[in-house]
């Protein structure tokens, strides 16, 4: 009988595949092998490997090139990055490497901006868009930047945005609208927050935007809540979409660009692959179909993708401390750290990532139960969409156990409140980034040790104890 942990995920999958594979029976990631980086960093350790994000530019380019070839499509296509994915500046100055242009979302996000242009990482005539809703301070921030000669597109949340804009920018300026989608079926509400309902869009051009002369009005923003899919949902609200802006088109002649937003998935389990390539050729296909039947030029398209551009080149891994049997079915295989501090999507909305284990993939596995170190019940992962159930190489106390989220990237850090202060005080992991050579070496250098005691007392208003007389006690 096949009881191994690898007959277990070889007849349910196709493995190795796509990023995963073997060096010497323990699992490698990107061609990454995990096991040295564990013997050099030890765990919990967050690794994010950098060339996979201008990979991923370069992929989605080359999918709306071929797209735009095959549909006869006129426009242009422009990559933007979606800061809030993840801000951090090795992820900024990947995107920037490859001349991608960025999203922002709130006030401090354009001092990122500010500071970059400053720094001569990002050139002066990239445009930038400013998305989300803008409150005193993000208001102020843009006019900043519209005043100072850059390119900044803001895109109107809702009417107010637009006398207050007026308040702020010298002008002439361009500006994008975002349209409010309805919310998927079951979602509690009907229709999103964000942006301004489809029919409340025309009135709002010709009552307030065409009647002054400061803002010409550019792009129409459309992004859905529960992102790019191929369901009857998300076709049904480009095709609305993508009507109003035809529409609006035939009133004003600025508007050129319609701007699809992010949403574009990253795998999150082995057994199915999002098909990006078709899914791209079908959104242009049907933007271009329906721009001909309205006798509108189509669009050039901007996209504004973030879990898409960062989510799969990050990784978190975890070692078992310890098995805890707490009756004859539950075996709690406890990690060293926190599902809910670490990966907290997977607390709050559920999400599953890829998770695999990293090494004894030869032994025995059993079912268990993954238990995050707080105190809080919740913190905890189970059944993988795969099999309905987490399976491990069998616990035994006499050798490590490793295993790997995969695909973590995007969001994890931000939500989790990286550096500040978390639950129960489970200190944030070692965070290592990896990088390749133009020859292929691999390099790998510390962005942050583990979270240190006094980083957190400080945080909490205690007075800072000298840091060898916490190592020290540490030890
Ligand atoms: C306006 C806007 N654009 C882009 C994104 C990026 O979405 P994703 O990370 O799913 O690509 C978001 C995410 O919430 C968003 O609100």
């Amino acid at each position: 009988m096949k009881t191994r942990y690898i007959d277990l995920i070889e007849q349910t999958f196709d493995f190795p595949q796509r990023e995963f594979g073997f060096d010497k029976d323990t699992l490698t990631w990107n061609g990454l092998p995990l096991m040295d980086i564990i013997k050099k960093h030890g765990t919990p350790l967050r690794i994010m490997y950098l060339p996979k994000i201008g990979e991923k530019v370069d992929l989605a380019r080359g999918y709306f090139a071929t797209a735009f070839k095959e549909h006869g499509y006129q426009g242009t296509y422009d990559y933007f990055y979606c800061t809030k994915s993840n801000q951090f500046s090795y992820v900024i100055r990947e995107v920037l490497k490859k001349g991608v242009s960025l999203e922002t979302s709130s006030a401090y996000d354009v001092d990122i901006i500010e500071q970059l242009m400053a720094s001569g990482e990002m050139p002066r005539n990239a445009i930038i868009l400013c998305n989300g809703y803008k409150d005193e301070r993000y208001i102020r921030n843009i006019g900043r930047l519209a005043n100072s000669g850059v390119n900044v597109v803001p895109i109107i949340d809702n009417m107010n945005e637009l006398w207050a804009l007026d308040g702020v920018i010298e002008g002439p300026c361009d500006i994008g609208i975002r349209i409010a989608a309805e919310e998927a079926p079951k979602f509690e509400f009907y229709t999103s927050r964000l942006g301004i309902g489809y029919k409340d869009i025309i009135p709002f051009y010709i009552r307030n935007v065409g009647k002054q002369r400061k803002f010409r009005l550019k792009l129409m923003h459309f992004f859905i809540n529960t992102g790019i899919s191929d369901s009857a949902y998300y076709w049904n609200e480009l095709t609305k979409c993508v009507n109003v802006y035809c529409d609006l088109k035939k009133l004003c002649p600025t508007l050129d660009t319609l701007d699809i937003g992010g949403g574009l998935p990253i795998d999150n389990r082995l057994d199915r692959h999002f098909d990006v390539e078709y899914m791209i050729g079908e959104i242009v296909g049907r933007i271009k179909d329906i721009c001909d039947e309205n006798d509108v030029d189509e669009p050039n398209l901007y996209s504004e993708f973030g879990s898409y551009t960062v989510g799969d080149s990050g990784a978190t891994i975890f070692s078992i401390l310890n098995q805890k049997k707490q009756n004859e079915k539950e075996r709690w295989n406890m990690i060293d750290g926190s599902f809910m501090t670490t990966l907290p999507d997977s607390w709050a909305i559920n999400r599953r990532f890829i998770m695999l284990p990293i090494n004894n993939w030869q032994d025995e596995y059993e079912r268990v139960f993954l238990g995050g170190m707080t105190c809080d019940s919740d913190d905890y992962y189970n059944s993988e969409q795969h099999v309905n159930a987490i399976y491990m190489p069998r616990y035994r106390e006499d050798r490590p156990q490793y295993l790997g989220f995969f695909n973590t990237g995007a969001y994890q850090d931000t939500l989790g409140g990286y550096g500040g202060i978390q639950h129960c005080l489970i200190p944030k992991p070692k965070y290592v980034l990896i990088d390749r050579l133009p020859d292929g070496t691999l390099t790998d250098r510390v962005f942050s040790e583990i979270q240190s005691s006094g980083q957190m007392l400080g945080l909490l208003g205690y007075t800072k104890m000298e840091e060898p007389a916490l190592q020290n006690r540490e030890r």
